[in-house]
């Protein structure tokens, strides 16, 4: 039997988990380990929390807390969400354990005496204000693909370009906000050119048909696409991480994705010390990484690099990357609190862990990305799980206590019709089997539906309780076939809802029996009492949903009033950027008086005021309708931009703009001269 070894990302500790890293990896991997196990595989699942990088740092600097204190906070609960939701790995371990950090500096150690790194000094932005240099995320700038002006040093998320600081257009500090030098520093870098001819071979020939296209397609485009394969630094200037270990490397660490990856080493080697290379190194064994899409390139193409550099270790067999889930139409995003958190649905809907898993396995976005609503959520409760499979269950276990005391009956006069039922639930499990060997599990799932679909339709066409009147022999036949029928949604079942297979065989009162069954041997046998029955699963009311897609609405609001005050220093907005005297001189800013002011139409915020500015008499409307009633402010003297280009606001030529204060709670107020003067006096 081959070893194999499953793994999922490790997220990074510094936020809980949302139902996109659910539906992106977890659920994912946990549904093909729980059907290898099934088969009696030899398999591990291992994962952990990734608690480098830049993202800790900085969640961290924004918390006022030290990174350990950030991922000792974010484990426990990642580690609890997923335990939560039957997420079944053997180990969760985490990238901070010492363990870890032995591994990874190892491994760094390895390839640096087998010289596979090329010490190189390169120009690195430096903030000097913080004293720091930015890697990665530290630093943020205009997308030079795509133009999203919030692109960060390390990829832009909004068209998926993997980028370095370098390329980033008007580069800008995330730590002050300003704009960095370039300095000198020292880095080892991995020449992934010289990987390339390996890595086409082994990806675009060997792995053609067998890994996804969306992966195999991002592979081939890094590999063939703009100028191919570049070094790439595997250190960083950065005071949290694995220390580089070589001498005179103090404020080096080791690049998060070179650690992060050996994590899955490190957790394998933490829960078998002494088994571990039975899963790394053999040359039998089958590595499967489940990821999200903004991955691959770190699965696909720089760990195997950093594998084949060290040598001796198995390389992925496949890398089944799911894309992107979005939310109600829109990218879930944790910084904009645009998301579903699994702690706070757990609350909301207890116990319908497996609701939430069979939703997200429904519309996995394995293909392409795909949307999760709460109006789909509530509609595949209702109409799919209650309506299909728990009616079929709750039907035939009511009608077997109301028959026949809760016992299973005789099956002495089941004729082919009934087999036959059977028989189709012996070829769903076959072809659930070779959909889950192909990574296409939303097709695996409907395949377990349809049997409880037959199974429902098989009542509907043979109705015991017409027939329980006139011909007792055949209704016991019947409930036979559907209890065994039962038995087996049961098993097909697991991979996807363990908690309700595990009701469901308490009320057969019986126990899994592996994966392959055989519809020849009875799964149960006629006069075993059956346990209590109780329904699966229940309706969801549109209140409910209603609620939810309300919360999404409010959470994100209030987060973006949050975060315009935290964007600034104690709510005072940050320091612009430096001008030039000349640029500054370009403003024609002078004294005016406020002669005419009244409300424009229609608005709450405008004032349409007309304004003696010494040159001349003009018209400036105004958002100070809140803070100023046109009756109080007239003969009220003004500073007034005259030369601001006119522009029509609500079909009103606005000629020069009045200068405010605004103060943190935005509200307004005038700049006037302190002392009376006259009108057209230039301010400077
Ligand atoms: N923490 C990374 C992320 O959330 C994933 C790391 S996967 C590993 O995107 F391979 F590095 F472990
Ligand atoms: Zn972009």
């Amino acid at each position: 039997m081959k070893p194999i070894l499953v793994t999922a990302a490790l997220p990074y500790a510094n936020g809980p988990v949302h139902i996109g890293h659910l539906a992106g990896c977890f659920i994912p991997a946990d549904v093909f380990v729980r059907y290898l196990r099934l088969k009696g595989e030899d398999v591990k699942f291992v994962c952990g929390s990734d608690e480098h990088g830049v993202p800790i740092t900085l969640k961290a600097r924004k918390e006022g807390l030290s990174p350990q204190e950030i991922v000792d906070r974010y484990h426990e609960i990642m580690k609890k969400s997923f335990a939560d939701f039957g997420i079944s790995f053997d180990i969760y371990s985490r990238t901070s354990a010492k363990e870890h950090h032995r591994t990874a500096a190892g491994f760094f150690k390895t390839l640096y005496d087998k010289g596979a790194f090329t010490e190189q000094s390169t120009e690195q932005y430096y903030d000097e204000e913080a004293g720091q240099f930015l890697a990665d995320r530290y630093i943020e700038g205009t997308c030079p693909k795509c133009g999203n002006e919030n692109a960060y040093g390390d990829q832009c998320e909004n068209c998926g370009t993997s980028l370095s600081p370098s390329e980033l257009i008007n580069p800008r500090s995330k730590l002050s906000g300003a704009t960095p030098v370039l300095r000198k520093t020292k880095h080892w870098f991995l020449p992934l050119n010289d990987y390339a001819p390996w890595l086409k071979e082994w990806i675009l020939v060997q792995h053609k048909n067998d890994w996804k296209p969306n992966v195999y397609g991002q592979c081939k485009s890094w590999l063939e696409g703009g100028d191919g394969l570049q070094p790439r630094a595997m250190t960083r200037d950065l005071d949290w991480g694995v220390k580089v270990p070589l001498p005179d490397t103090e404020g080096k660490v080791l690049y998060v994705w070179f650690d992060a990856p050996i994590g899955y080493i490190s957790a394998t080697r933490e829960l078998l010390p002494t088994n571990w290379e039975h899963y790394w190194k053999n040359p039998e064994s089958r590595l499967i990484h489940f990821i999200g899409k903004d991955n691959i390139v770190f699965h696909c193409i720089i760990f195997p690099a950093i594998l084949k550099a060290h040598g001796g270790y198995v390389l992925p067999e496949n890398v089944p990357a799911n894309e992107f889930l979005n939310l109600e139409g829109e990218k879930i995003s944790t910084s904009r609190n645009w998301a579903v958190w699994l702690h706070e649905y757990l609350q909301e809907f207890p116990g319908k862990e497996d609701v939430l898993r069979y939703v997200l396995i429904a519309t996995a976005p394995e293909t392409k990305d795909n949307d999760f609503t709460w109006k789909d959520f509530q509609a595949r409760n209702n109409n799919e799980l209650v309506a299909i499979l728990g009616n079929f269950i709750n039907r035939t276990l009511v009608l077997t206590k109301n028959y026949f005391e809760g016992a299973v009956p005789s099956a002495a006069a089941v004729n082919n019709d009934d087999k036959k039922v059977l028989a189709y639930a012996d070829e769903a499990c076959d072809s659930i089997s070779r959909s889950l060997d192909r990574y296409r599990q939303r097709e695996a799932l409907a395949s377990m539906m349809d049997v409880a679909r037959a199974g429902n339709k098989y009542l509907a066409d043979n109705e015991p309780w017409k027939l329980i009147k006139t011909d007792v022999e055949r209704t016991a036949a019947i409930l036979n076939t559907a209890l065994e029928l039962s038995a087996r949604l049961a098993h097909l079942m697991q991979p996807f809802l363990p908690n309700t297979a595990n009701k469901l065989y308490y009320m057969l009162q019986t126990t899994s029996v592996g994966w392959d069954f055989k519809s020849e041997t009875p799964l149960l046998n006629p006069g075993h009492i059956l346990g209590e029955v109780n329904l699966l699963f229940d309706k969801i009311e549109d209140d409910a949903i209603i609620e939810q897609v309300e919360k999404l609405k409010t959470a994100a609001a209030m987060n973006e009033e949050i975060s315009k005050i935290e964007n600034s220093e104690n709510g005072i907005d940050p320091a612009k950027p430096e001008t030039t005297f000349d640029e500054f001189m370009k403003m024609d800013i002078r004294t005016g008086t406020i002669l005419e002011a009244e409300r424009v139409p229609k608005t709450d915020k405008l004032l349409k005021l007309t304004i003696d500015t010494g040159l001349d008499k003009r018209t400036v409307v105004s958002g100070i309708a809140e803070y100023y009633n046109p009756e109080d402010i007239l003969g009220k003297q003004v500073t007034i931009l005259v030369n601001l280009q006119p522009r029509k606001i609500k079909g009103i030529e606005s000629q020069g703009m009045i200068l405010m204060a605004e103060d943190t709670d935005g509200k307004l107020c005038f700049v006037s001269p302190v002392d009376a003067m006259g009108n057209g006096s230039v301010v400077r």
